[in-house]
């Protein structure tokens, strides 16, 4: 086998990867195919069709919220300000603060929503099933865990996996913002809806905002869809990573299905 094509193969699987987390798989394709429903099994064997290089696309500046810059602090000194946190009543039923792990210098950030029961034990953001398959999805972004920043919306497992509350949100959306300007990344990804809704102060619906390029604080924020919906709902994997590899060009990354033409 040639290098190009073993090249070819290693991605390929990178991608499937994290397409088939669930035992699913869906085929990858560009935009000009973004449908919200499972692709024909043909379509799966097909050869990717030839796609010309495109300019990422312009990042939409209105309506987000006017920026109010935020001074840029150390991660652990914002760690240190938050402390033991009893600011909102989550505090009450979590075991563990999940502050937000990765890389400081980090030129991509994840947001999700809040630590689920895992998270939660171990202090870390997405290492349970949703975790995983984020994990995959980072990786066919041909980055790793360590090399991003990852955090959440809110620091405290709500009970049961509840959605956080709009006070909980507003309790710890400081310091959200405060790593945000601390981080200083050059895209951000949040991943469903309370990441996309608070960083944005839009509350259209996740499935109208994603795949269009904000703005928050004069980054570029792409808004997709949380990886435990993906999980529930396999057949958006696709859309999400027609998202993921809008995000690759903006950072220089070749995407795979290019790559394979
Ligand atoms: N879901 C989230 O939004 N964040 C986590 O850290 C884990 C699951």
């Amino acid at each position: 086998m040639s290098d190009e094509l073993k090249d070819l193969a290693l991605e390929l699987r990178r991608h499937l990867a994290w397409q088939e987390a669930d035992g699913s798989r869906v085929i990858l394709g560009d935009r000009s195919a973004a449908v919200s429903k499972p692709a024909p099994v043909a379509a799966v064997k097909a050869a990717p069709a030839p796609v010309a290089a495109k300019a990422p696309a312009p990042v939409i500046r209105t309506p987000s919220p006017p920026a109010e810059p935020i001074a840029k602090r150390p991660l652990d000194e914002i760690r240190r300000e938050l402390g033991d946190c009893q600011r909102c009543k989550l505090c009450s039923g979590r075991k563990t603060i999940v502050f937000g792990s990765g890389n400081p210098r980090a030129e991509l950030v994840f947001v999700g929503e809040g630590p689920g029961e895992e998270e939660d034990l171990k202090g870390v953001p997405f290492v349970g099933q949703a975790g995983q398959l984020l994990t995959k999805m980072i990786e066919a972004m041909k980055f790793t865990r360590d090399d991003v920043y990852i955090c959440n919306v809110v620091k405290c497992r709500p009970p049961n996996n509840r959605n956080p509350e709009p006070d909980e949100i507003e309790a710890c959306e400081p310091f959200l913002k405060a790593q945000l300007a601390s981080l200083q990344p050059k895209v951000i990804v949040a991943l469903g809806k309370f990441a996309a809704q608070t960083l944005l102060r839009d509350t259209t619906a996740i499935t109208r905002l994603r795949g269009q390029w904000r703005e928050y604080q004069g980054v570029p924020l792409m808004p997709t869809f949380h990886p435990a919906y993906l999980l529930r709902k396999p057949e958006e994997k696709r859309v999400a990573w027609m998202d993921l590899q809008e995000v690759m060009k903006r950072l220089g990354k070749q995407s795979d299905s290019k790559k394979g033409q």
